[in-house]
């Protein structure tokens, strides 16, 4: 019956702006194709809405509108909430069947669409395409797996028959779905991100209202184009609202929420948690991860680790919370490592993230492109070399190799979120798993060694989330835990961790059952 209230799909498709409202979007830059202005209504309980008020995207290359969506008020978004409010009781009662094949539909539709999606995200976060295909199959995979988790939903029994008191007595715990959850996903994985939060609600049955960035929304518009023609869902499920920062208030503060999962940057996340109220929080924010180089077994180990290096500090221009930003490097192994990894990164090639063989595309903005610029001066101002790169061509910045920066830099201390990484060198591996910690995050960490007493030995004292052994903490499955300590966040996502998250454990207490 829930699936005979949605509107027709076609509603839903994106719509193309009259001709001449076109051709005034296409004063363009010379070098780069027109392109052609598509529109995307928002999602408000499972509808698409073409609201009034419009924002515009841009293709983060040629800095043309390649994209207008239209924006909720707050009012919209009061809406919103009280149709996840009232959808939570219907979600709730779905069979994990169905939940299951509402999963299973967006992975078909995600499969179906594959490249279209790899394609805006291209354009709306300047991601390169090789990237950007890697994001929609992450973003497959993580419907998949929450697709199988769905099922999986396990509780616990538990004799509790401890002491003569409670003699017969048994016990089962189950978990149940929270209620409406708020969402904000963050610009750099504007698919993955949204799916991380967007999946496993399903896979429980919680309803949700998603706040995608402004910067990049269209990834999370398809992924509710695509929930719309799902089966089975209650109107009310879910609603994905661009808005404005006046309008994003409620996500924080609404106390009809009992559930803010935030990604993004630590000052705005620690500040949303200090106005939540009543509602849980989890937070996934930035670092500065590290990795150290302790020990290889010869050339060939290092041809293979430089590329993973080189992947880790600057695939898709270091705007990962896990990019690789410290490398600290054995004082015997410092110079041959230093020396293949400045070739190495000087071949990076940067440019139009469309073309195949770009590895370097533009930050999100001109902006964030010259903060970065301005860190790495600041380095140099203090002592610190370029081994590579350093300059920067509009938001593009050139992948950035700098050794010899002090500890009281923005580049070594503070997230850079660009193209650059740091080279120290050091003696004692002790002192380089303290240089890891000396950080006022702890997201991730890599450690490069064969000695297993050294593997033991960073995973017991490298204060961060995860540790990744032979490669870089850049590296992230999706069925894993993720999440970091310290400024870092708050809890954990990956699937399971945050199905945890949005269910609540009841316990079923039985006396005597099957007694006489
Ligand atoms: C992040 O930037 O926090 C996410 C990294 C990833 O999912 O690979």
């Amino acid at each position: 019956a829930a699936q005979e209230q949605r509107p027709a799909c076609d509603a839903a498709r994106p719509q193309t702006p009259p001709p001449q409202e076109q051709q005034l979007r296409q004063a363009h830059v010379s070098s780069h194709p027109v392109e052609t202005v598509t529109s995307y209504p928002y999602y408000l309980a499972n509808e698409p809405i073409h609201g009034k008020e419009q924002l515009d995207v841009s293709n983060k290359y040629s800095g043309q509108v390649a994209y207008r969506v239209a924006v909720a008020s707050p009012e919209e978004i009061s809406r919103a909430i009280a149709a996840a409010e009232k959808a939570a009781p219907a979600m709730a009662a779905m069979g994990s069947y169905q939940r299951k094949e509402v999963l299973e539909h967006c992975v078909r539709e995600f499969e179906r669409r594959f490249e279209d999606l790899a394609i805006s995200l291209c354009v709306e976060a300047g991601k390169p395409i090789k990237d950007s295909r890697g994001e929609v199959q992450r973003l497959i995979d993580t419907f998949k797996i929450a697709a199988e988790e769905a099922t999986r939903l396990y509780g616990e029994f538990a004799p509790m028959d401890l002491s003569q008191r409670t003699k017969g007595f048994q016990s089962i715990v189950r978990r149940f779905p929270i209620g409406p959850v708020s969402m904000v996903s963050p610009f750099n994985f504007p698919l993955n991100l949204a799916a991380h939060k967007i999946a496993p609600a399903l896979a429980v049955g919680c309803p949700f209202v998603l706040k995608p960035a402004s910067r990049t929304p269209i990834g999370a518009l398809i992924i509710a184009e695509i929930l719309s023609s799902a089966p089975h869902l209650p109107l009310g499920a879910f609603s994905v609202l661009p808005c404005s920062r006046e309008g994003a208030d409620l996500f924080t503060t609404d106390p009809r929420f009992k559930l803010l999962t935030f990604t993004g940057s630590p000052s705005v996340g620690w500040e949303m948690k200090a106005r939540a109220g009543k509602k849980a929080v989890v937070l996934e924010l930035g670092g500065n991860a590290a990795a150290i180089i302790e020990d290889y077994r010869g050339p060939t180990e290092l041809e293979a680790i430089i590329p993973k290096l080189t992947f880790g500090a600057f695939y898709q221009s270091g705007q990962s919370c896990i990019s690789l930003q410290r490398l600290f490097v054995r004082h015997d192994h410092y110079e041959e490592v230093k020396e293949k990894l400045v070739w190495a990164v000087k071949q990076l090639k940067s440019g139009d993230p469309r073309q195949e063989d770009t590895f370097i595309g533009p930050l999100i903005s001109q902006k964030e492109a010259q903060r970065v610029e301005s860190w790495i001066a600041d380095a140099l101002s203090k002592g610190a070399k370029v081994l590579a790169g350093g300059t920067r061509e509009g938001a593009i910045m050139e992948a950035t190799l700098l050794e010899g920066v002090p500890r009281n830099c923005d580049v070594m201390q503070n997230e850079v979120f660009g193209p650059v990484l740091i080279l120290e060198r050091y003696a004692v591996y002790r002192d380089a798993i303290n240089s890891v910690n000396d950080s006022k995050y702890g997201l991730q960490a890599g450690v490069f060694t064969h000695d297993l007493d050294k593997v033991w030995y960073a995973f017991e004292k490298l204060d961060v989330g995860g540790v990744v052994v032979g490669h870089v903490p850049s590296i992230r499955v999706d069925a894993q835990p993720y999440g970091g300590v310290k400024e870092s966040g708050l809890g954990r996502e990956g699937v399971r961790w945050t199905m945890k998250d949005m269910t609540e454990e009841r316990v079923l207490m039985m006396a005597n059952v099957g007694g006489p």
